[in-house]
């Protein structure tokens, strides 16, 4: 499905379907290129505030105006940045493309997360493992609206309605283990109710969450498609324009479009993006098949691996149909203090959280997530070489025999 009859980005190309992800990234926003200086890096546009037309017959009062009209000032005139801005266009229409869907970005993953339970107003949410982030937001929504909560997805089966929120995180952060989505997807739209999947651990094209017929795609775009741990921002996607109208026209109030020079930079990494993604994959299954060959010589630590490659289940292949990979999975130590040490032992592996990073990390990861075991360890596997990854993993284990 290209992206044709886009009746709120005029920019975008019918013919994306007819290019591979690479491609579109460094090229779908061409259409925007200025036309005034010819530079080839899109420019950064800093200000908040543009200038009315000098015209004064334009000058048309805001609820006068034609949706075409204001269409025009929100993608091509500007008026005011926390509306719309000239490189957060550029990177949605780049995003239409390679999403085929229509993209709203935010200035975190947490802000589309903001977006779209704001747009549905459940009155109950299902959600299991998934980003403890966003436990936290459905805890704000009961708290303030009486939003019934369920930790349990298979409770949907028992108690879904229509309307409710079905949100699926798969891959799922921090084990990097995948969910057999197709059955929770078909249920909750024969309730008629909505389904968010938030696809952060596997950006395109490493699965295709409209295959499975999902309502809302999410991302944090902080992770891979920005690639450099430098900047925030998230995303919805949607196929439906109505919808995507909705989301934008709510943006502008809940004040959560990214900021102009992440946008920038976030185009910047996308030109990048195929490039990282693909060594990331390359590594990380380097590094767990290692892990798993050698974990008999680490019998006394305790050591346990999680990650998609190693699930047997059929709906793993089915969604993770191509040669690509999420790039995180976990490892269970003896206890605390045994992460520690690990973790202290390491040389390229940075102690930090978060990840997509060109550099590797590793996060004992109940430092920030309150619900998870306190001798788990998260890896994010970076771009380095995966010998020296490996042989970093390997020096850490062996001095702790
Ligand atoms: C799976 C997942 N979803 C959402 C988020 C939230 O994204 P952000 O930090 O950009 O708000 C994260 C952050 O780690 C995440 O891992």
């Amino acid at each position: 499905m290209g992206i044709t009859n886009n009746d709120y980005k005029s920019t975008t190309s019918s013919e994306s379907d007819d290019y591979d992800i690479n491609t579109l990234m460094i090229h779908a926003d061409d259409a925007l290129n200025n036309r005034v200086v010819n530079d080839v890096a899109p420019p950064i546009n800093v200000s908040t505030t543009f200038r009315y037309s000098k015209n004064p017959d334009d000058w048309i009062p805001w609820k006068d105006q034609t949706e075409e009209e204001q269409n025009k000032l929100l993608n091509e005139d500007f008026i005011y940045s926390r509306l719309s801005h000239p490189n957060n266009i550029r990177l949605e229409t780049n995003l239409n493309n390679v999403f085929k869907g229509y993209t709203t970005v935010y200035n975190s993953g947490l802000s589309a997360f903001n977006g779209v339970i704001t747009y549905i107003n459940p009155k109950q949410v299902f959600f299991q493992d998934c980003y403890h982030g966003v436990k936290s937001i459905t805890r704000i929504w009961e708290r303030n609206h009486g939003v019934k909560v369920y930790t349990n997805l298979d409770d949907v089966f028992e108690h879904l309605k229509e309307g409710d929120l079905v949100h699926l995180e798969s891959p799922i952060n921090p084990y990097g283990t995948v969910i057999d989505v197709a059955k929770y997807i078909k249920f909750a739209h024969s309730k008629k109710a909505y389904v968010v999947w938030d696809a952060t651990f596997a950006p395109p094209p490493t699965v295709d969450p409209w295959k499975y017929d999902t309502d809302f795609i999410m991302h944090s775009l902080t992770k891979y498609f920005g690639g450099h741990s430098d900047l925030l921002a998230g995303a919805l996607i949607t196929r439906d324009s109505k919808i995507d109208h909705v989301l934008k026209n709510d943006r502008i109030y809940l004040g959560t479009n990214i900021g102009n020079l992440e946008a920038y930079l976030l185009l910047r990494s996308l030109r990048t993006y195929e490039m990282r993604f693909k060594q990331q994959s390359v590594n990380v299954t380097n590094v767990v098949n290692w892990l798993t060959e050698n974990k008999h010589k680490y019998e006394s630590l305790g050591l346990k691996i999680t990650h998609a490659i190693l699930q047997t289940d059929s709906f793993v292949k089915d969604q993770l149909s191509g040669d690509l990979t999420t790039p995180v999975f976990s490892l269970y130590l003896k206890d605390f203090e045994t992460c520690k040490k690990f973790v202290t032992n390491l040389k390229f592996f940075q102690h930090a959280t978060s990840l997509g990073g060109v550099e590797s990390l590793v996060e004992i990861r109940c430092l920030t997530d309150p619900h998870i075991s306190m001798n788990l360890i998260r890896f994010s596997i970076g771009c380095e070489a995966s010998k020296d990854l490996i042989n970093d993993i390997q020096q850490s284990l062996e001095k702790m025999l």
